[in-house]
């Protein structure tokens, strides 16, 4: 059974504390990934965790990811709207891959509603805070 999942935070989110807490809620990154966490087990699964604020960095792990995941969870960040080769990375890394966001990416500003992943990912969960992770892993778990 494939159980293991690379959860993956890209640009910015390693600064969830300071960010507005009307779009992001009162969470830190590591307060997000032990709720992950708990997520996972319930559900049967490993989360192991990356977050870079570089590109390539994201870009490269992506490269691995296929030698110690079954499947990505991925929250790039303002990546999304715009990094074509994380797009491309992720093609690459050839796993079932879930997006997902904390805030509503459709009902905030006109660019955050492009999404360089929408044509690979099985699905995108988007506006659910801390909770969209589970759906996020619920939706993966059936497609790995
Ligand atoms: C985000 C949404 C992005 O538009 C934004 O740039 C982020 C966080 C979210 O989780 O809601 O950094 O991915």
């Amino acid at each position: 059974m494939r159980t293991r999942v690379a959860v993956m935070h890209g640009v910015n989110l390693d600064m969830l504390e300071r960010r507005p807490p009307e779009v992001y809620g009162d969470l830190s990154l590591s307060k997000l990934e032990r709720q992950i966490s708990q997520y996972a087990h319930e559900l049967g699964l490993e989360a192991r965790y990356f977050q870079s604020n570089f590109e390539g960095e994201f870009v490269e792990e992506l490269h691995r990811a296929a030698d110690y995941a079954d499947g990505l969870v991925l929250n790039p960040g303002a990546w999304t709207h715009y990094a074509w080769a994380l797009r491309d990375a992720v093609e690459i890394a050839g796993l079932p891959a879930v997006e997902v966001h904390l805030s509503d990416v459709d009902r905030r500003e006109e660019w955050r509603r492009t999404s360089v992943l929408a044509d690979l990912v099985v699905a995108r969960v988007a506006g659910e805070g801390v909770e969209g992770y589970r759906t996020a892993l619920e939706r993966l778990k059936e497609a790995m």
